[in-house]
Parts: C-alpha cells; sequence; structure tokens
C-alpha cells in the first residue's frame, strides 16, 4: 500500500490503541496475509494443542454434528481462514444448501475457496471478503430450499473478544442465524494444567513471537511508522484469575515511534496487548449464548476436557435485550 494512501481505520484504531494509558492493537490486524500464513504455521506447531485436538473431536464426532444440524443447512463460518475444519463438517452434512465463508483477508478466503470447490465440488460456495466485526448483510441469491442456517465458530476465535466484546457478537451472529438456526461453536476450555496453555503461546520456534510481531511490521509497511522489530519482545502470560492469555509486545528499551506524525513514548519493559486467548468454562459460556437466544443441544470434547464443540439452536423465548429477527 503507497504511505500516502493508508487505510485510515486501520490508522485511527491503532493511533487510538497505542494512546490507552495500556497501549493496545486490535487483534484483527495480526490477520494481513502474511500474518494468516504464521497463524497456519501455528496450528501446526506440537505445543499448540488445540487445533489438533479440535481436528480429532471433529473427526470422531462429525456425523453426530450432522445429525444434530439436519439436511439442507447453509453454514455460515465468519473468519474462516484456511477452514481445514471446515471440510470435515461440510463433508460429513447431508446436502448441505450453501456454505458462505466471511473472511478479512483476501489471499485466505481465495485460497481456501479454491481448495474447497475442488475438494467439495458439490458444496456452493458464497465467499465473502469482509470484517466480521461489523454488520455483513448475507448474499442475496442462498439456495431457497435451505432449512436453516448455522453459524459455524470453530477454533476458540471467540476468545480473542473480551467478555463485553463478546456479547453484541454473539447477538450478530444470532442475527444471521436467525429463529430455526444454530451455532456450532469451538471453544478452548479452562483447565488445571496451565502450563500446556502457557507452551502454546510461547512456542520454543518462536512462531508466535513472529506472528505477533508482524503487526509491527504490517504497521510499518501500511502505516509508514518506524517500529525497530528487534526492540520489541512477545511474550504471553496466562492470567489464571481472568482465564486468559495475554499476549504482549515488551518494548526492550526506553524508545519512541512515530506514526504519521503522532509519537509514542515506551517506557523500557512497557508493553502494548496485541490479543487476548480466553479459556472457558462450558455452563458460563452457555448462559452467554443464552442471554443471545441461544439454548445448549450438544458438547463434544476430547477425553482430556482440553477442548469443547458446542452445538446451540437458536432459542426465542431466552433472549434478553434488542429483539430477534
Ligand atoms: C485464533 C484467536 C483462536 O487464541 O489461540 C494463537 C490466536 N495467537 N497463538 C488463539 C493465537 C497466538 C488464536 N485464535
Amino acid at each position: 500500500m503507497e504511505s500516502n494512501n493508508v487505510d485510515q481505520s486501520f490508522l485511527d484504531d491503532v493511533v487510538d490503541g497505542l494512546s490507552q494509558p495500556q497501549k493496545t492493537l486490535h487483534p484483527k490486524y495480526l490477520y494481513d496475509d502474511d500474518g494468516s500464513l504464521l497463524f497456519e504455521q501455528i496450528c501446526e506447531l506440537d505445543e499448540y494443542y488445540l487445533t489438533r485436538t479440535e481436528m480429532a473431536i471433529m473427526e470422531a464426532s462429525c456425523d453426530e454434528m450432522a445429525t444434530a444440524i439436519g439436511p439442507d443447512a447453509v453454514i455460515i463460518e465468519p473468519g474462516s481462514g484456511a477452514g481445514t475444519k471446515t471440510k470435515l463438517l461440510l463433508g460429513a452434512l447431508r446436502t448441505p444448501a450453501a456454505y458462505v465463508p466471511i473472511e478479512i483477508s483476501d489471499d485466505a478466503l481465495s485460497r481456501s475457496t479454491t481448495i474447497l470447490r475442488k475438494d467439495l465440488p458439490k458444496v456452493r460456495v458464497f465467499p465473502m471478503c469482509a470484517d466480521f466485526t461489523n454488520d455483513v448483510d448475507l448474499p442475496r441469491d442462498l439456495p431457497s430450499h435451505a432449512r436453516r442456517r448455522v453459524v459455524y465458530f470453530p477454533g476458540s476465535t471467540i476468545g480473542n473478544f473480551e467478555p463485553h466484546d463478546r456479547l453484541p457478537l454473539l447477538r450478530r451472529f444470532r442475527k444471521l442465524a436467525g429463529n430455526e438456526g444454530g451455532a456450532l461453536m469451538g471453544v478452548d476450555l479452562q483447565k488445571a494444567d496451565t502450563d500446556i496453555i502457557f507452551r502454546a503461546y510461547n512456542d520454543s520456534r518462536n512462531v508466535t513471537a513472529a506472528f505477533t510481531t508482524n503487526i509491527l511490521a504490517r504497521i510499518n509497511r501500511e502505516l509508514g511508522a518506524d517500529f525497530d522489530l528487534e526492540q520489541f519482545t512477545h511474550y504471553a502470560p496466562y492470567d489464571a484469575k481472568r482465564h486468559r492469555i495475554e499476549v504482549r509486545l515488551c518494548s526492550n528499551v526506553e524508545q519512541t515511534v512515530t506514526i504519521r506524525g503522532h509519537t509514542f513514548n515506551f517506557a523500557r519493559d512497557e508493553y502494548i496487548i496485541a490479543e487476548y486467548s480466553h479459556k472457558f468454562d462450558i455452563s458460563s459460556f452457555s448462559a452467554e449464548m443464552e442471554a443471545v437466544g441461544f439454548r445448549l443441544s450438544n458438547v463434544w470434547t476430547d477425553k482430556d476436557r482440553l477442548f469443547g464443540v458446542l452445538f446451540f439452536q437458536s432459542d426465542c423465548q431466552k433472549a434478553t435485550g434488542s429483539p430477534l429477527d
């Protein structure tokens, strides 16, 4: 991108985030084309148990999931990324009516769409390049015989959102699903062994560090900033009280960074929060889902209960707050 043609909302978000007493960056900016590739490498790390555990749950139980979802469903996947788990799900469904991946990275969206169309030629794919944290309108030409819409949100992506940001997002999902719909959600579970969580976000090959630091490289490239990548260190401690990993970029020295005429001072050891990764308890998460009009229907986990895949059905009785449609 040309330095005099910057993405204004990216610039505003970065400047806002770094102007807070606790400097933060929105995690969605981690997923540019380079970041999406690095995230795919994270998913293959031994230490990153989430992907492989969820995949195993999907492999063992996708037929049950397909039965719970039923025939002729439209599967909507916000933040679809590489879409590997989705292939399992779509392959198990009886006559899926359509698949709607919503992905912020153009490259990731076209790569996964090409692969999916080749591997599952019978499934109609309606790719949408969009930021799912904003309102998205579904394609108008979805097959009319579709019986229900199901939001598929695997990978514990919901863990990136703080509780107060989850509520509006889950409300959006409920709107996308409609009154006959459902939501299949993959969540990383709270566990006694917090070491295994720590290691997943502080891997020995520093792939996660490269993933996090990429956001600074992106800000330099797209916004003409002067972050010195050597002077920031990735560190991701687990906050047991809040049940979340806090991914930090720590300043190794006292330094000043300039972005389009805005200057930001960093004390030595001061850090930017680049993302959270919350870990969930099934009953409290279900209560959040209930508050927006979803009722827990099925739970699938691995034998160590590291990870959960939960199916919720739309429920018109239990919603609180804004009306459902
Ligand atoms: C994509 C948000 C699910 O929280 O585990 C992985 C992101 N960051 N390693 C996660 C991530 C560093 C990931 N989510």
